[in-house]
């Protein structure tokens, strides 16, 4: 008989051929079966012995054989072909906004502050009422603000993320010390200097005995962090319904270092943020007692910040996704 181990098949019906041939009732090792009568009573055990063995290895042949054209068969439908190299998978960069985002997150993050978030869709209250906008502020007006409904009450896309510490004074006792990172919405023509929307990172801090030096401090840091060591401050009066006293915040630009160039205008300073100490009206709208504490706030632009950082001429190009911009900060993270 043939060597068992030796056979082979291509296809199923040439393994139910080998099984018939060898395996069924007239196969051939039946027949060796029948002829077991006829062997001498002194061979009978070695002979027995024998048979069981091709037995069972032929009908493990014919399984294994079977199996084997399963798994071609697998492969086969699939079209796995295991020792291909794979494709390489081409990687998206970070973000320019979100890159300087994540910086500011560090530096505030340094000084103890944790991020807090709020709602895009908001309601008057969070976004005017309660940061001590009187009813006819002009920033209230349709010019400014996107609403959504206004019976029974004014439902409107967030004009700047103050909303969220609104949000963050209604529910937490202080020492409040928060950032809040979002994107704000104005109705505004989208130009190379203006867009409908922009990203806002707001600051926050309440507690016993903050004074205006703790953050004029806080963002000279930040400002050395962000600009470099040699970055100078200084702070305008200014006026925000929800501080008191309000301030705008200069950087001596650092394109000219301060000696005045067509990026600062020649004056040497560039505008960053708008700050103040926390109106105490705005603290007793959100149940906080302004006798007991006092803070400070600030808000600042993303885009802004990474105009001044990476001199990205045109608003538009950090929401039109176009790859060779993107490219550009591939090295900046
Ligand atoms: N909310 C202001 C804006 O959108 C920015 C701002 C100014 C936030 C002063 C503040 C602040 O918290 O104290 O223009």
């Amino acid at each position: 008989m043939a060597d068992i181990q030796a056979l082979t098949a291509s296809t199923a019906e040439e393994v139910e051929q080998l099984r018939i041939k060898y395996l069924s009732k007239k196969g051939e090792v039946s027949a060796l079966m029948n002829d077991f009568r006829s062997v001498p009573a002194e061979m009978k055990r070695e002979m027995g012995q024998k048979l069981n063995e091709l037995k069972s290895a032929a009908t493990a042949k014919i399984a294994a054989l079977r199996e084997s054209l399963a798994d071609g068969a697998e492969a086969a439908k699939a079209d796995i072909d295991l020792t291909r190299t794979s494709t390489q998978m081409p990687l998206g960069t970070r973000h320019p906004l979100s890159i300087v985002k994540n910086e500011i997150f560090q530096i505030f993050g340094a000084m103890g502050f944790t991020i807090a978030e709020g709602p895009e869709i908001e309601d008057d209250w969070h976004v005017f009422s309660s940061l001590n906008f009187p009813p006819d502020h002009p920033a209230r007006d349709m010019q400014d603000t996107f609403f959504i409904s206004r019976s029974p009450q004014d439902i409107l896309l967030r004009t700047h993320t103050s909303s969220v510490q609104t949000r963050t004074m209604e529910t937490q006792r202080p020492p409040i010390r928060i950032i809040c990172p979002g994107r704000v919405y104005r109705n505004e023509a989208i130009s190379a200097r203006a867009h409908c929307f922009f990203h806002q990172v707001e600051g926050l801090y309440i507690d016993r005995n903050v004074s205006f030096a703790d953050l004029k401090q806080c963002l000279l840091y930040f400002a050395r962090e962000m600009f470099g060591p040699d970055t100078k401050i200084r702070l305008r009066p200014s006026y925000f319904p929800f501080t008191e006293p309000s301030a705008e915040m200069d950087i001596s630009c650092h394109i000219c270092g301060g000696k005045g160039c067509p990026f600062c205008k020649g004056t040497g300073w560039v505008e960053i943020l708008g700050c103040g100490m926390v109106d105490p009206n705005v603290l007793e709208a959100c149940g906080i007692d302004s006798k007991e504490f006092t803070g400070y706030a600030f808000g600042m632009g993303v885009e802004r910040i990474t105009n001044l950082k990476y001199r990205v001429k045109d608003l538009r190009m950090f929401s039109e996704n176009d790859v060779r911009f993107l490219h550009e900060f591939d090295a900046a993270h």
